[in-house]
């Protein structure tokens, strides 16, 4: 069903790796509330070719982009820009990566040149992008910037590993990006913190599937799909949710202030 909540707006999504993917589940729900896209990845992505499937769909173009690199983060916005003839009403960071749990290092014994690298493409990154966007006036009056994190960032899961310092880090700029922008243009900036759902990056996370079914047993609405988190996304870039900036806004069926369940209980 659509509700044409993003009828007339424009925005770039990060992130599409496959169809399981956030970001790809929120573009086929952009596009299909009225909104036109840019689609972007890591040129390392683009190689397993899946992005182009899901541009032909929307028809919307990719244009590659590390968002490690300052000269690929300008090159997206100019490129943007030049598409859509001006700025974008909302961009969409769903990125995530750690060096460290790729190489199976433990959190207590972590290599600090990857770590610095983790925290730079999953956290520094959005403020490479926002202060990006600013410096070259790229989003419009009222736009809305959406960041996707993880509650490891509040409270600790042991195996999230070196991520639960770079989604601390990733809400921390959100807020304080957030502050500058909404002055200097009511551009709104936050986070939604979503629950685990199994794509590409949540899988790398070791115990992954026990992950998933404890906070299914722990959420009173069971966990968040990735095409429930999309719904939340679309309302956060429409124009309902004007007021919303700086926020860390949980999207996880209530697992964040659940002490137990009976679900739980029943299982010890
Ligand atoms: N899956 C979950 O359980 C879960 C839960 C909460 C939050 N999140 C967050 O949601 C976001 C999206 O993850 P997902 O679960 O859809 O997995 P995903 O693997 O489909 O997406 C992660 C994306 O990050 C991209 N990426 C990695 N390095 C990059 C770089 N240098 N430049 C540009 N892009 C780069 C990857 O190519 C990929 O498309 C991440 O921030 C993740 O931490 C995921």
């Amino acid at each position: 069903m659509s509700y044409n909540l993003l009828k007339g707006k424009r925005g770039i999504i990060f992130g599409a790796l496959d169809e399981r993917s956030i970001a790809w589940r929120t573009a086929l729900r952009c596009h299909a509330e009225g909104a036109e896209l840019i689609l972007t990845n890591a040129p390392v992505a683009m190689r397993m070719g899946e992005i182009n499937k899901l541009a032909e769909i929307l028809n919307a173009p990719v244009i590659p982009c590390d968002v490690s690199s300052n000269e690929d983060v300008t090159n997206l916005i100019t490129k943007s820009m030049e598409h859509f003839g001006g700025g974008v009403d909302f961009i969409l960071h769903s990125i995530g990566m750690s060096i460290n749990v790729r190489k199976g290092k433990h959190y207590t014994e972590i290599d600090y040149g990857f770590n610095a690298k983790s925290l730079d493409i999953s956290a520094i990154s959005l403020h490479r992008v926002l202060a990006t966007a600013m410096k070259m006036d790229a989003i419009n009056d009222w736009g809305s910037v959406v960041a996707l994190s993880y509650i490891a960032a509040q409270r600790v899961f042991p195996d999230y590993n070196e991520m639960a310092d770079a989604k601390a880090l990733l809400e921390s700029v959100g807020r304080s990006f957030g502050y500058h922008y909404g002055v200097k243009k009511h551009v709104r900036v936050n986070t939604i913190s979503q629950s685990p759902v199994l794509t590409t990056a949540g899988s790398g996370v070791k115990g992954f599937d026990g992950f998933v079914e404890y906070a299914e047993k722990m959420s009173p609405l069971g966990n968040a799909s990735a095409d429930d988190c999309a719904n939340y996304i679309v309302m956060m870039f429409s124009d309902m949710t004007r007021m919303v900036t700086m926020q860390n806004l949980f999207h996880d069926g209530g697992f964040s202030f659940t002490g137990v369940t009976e679900a739980v209980i029943n299982k010890m």
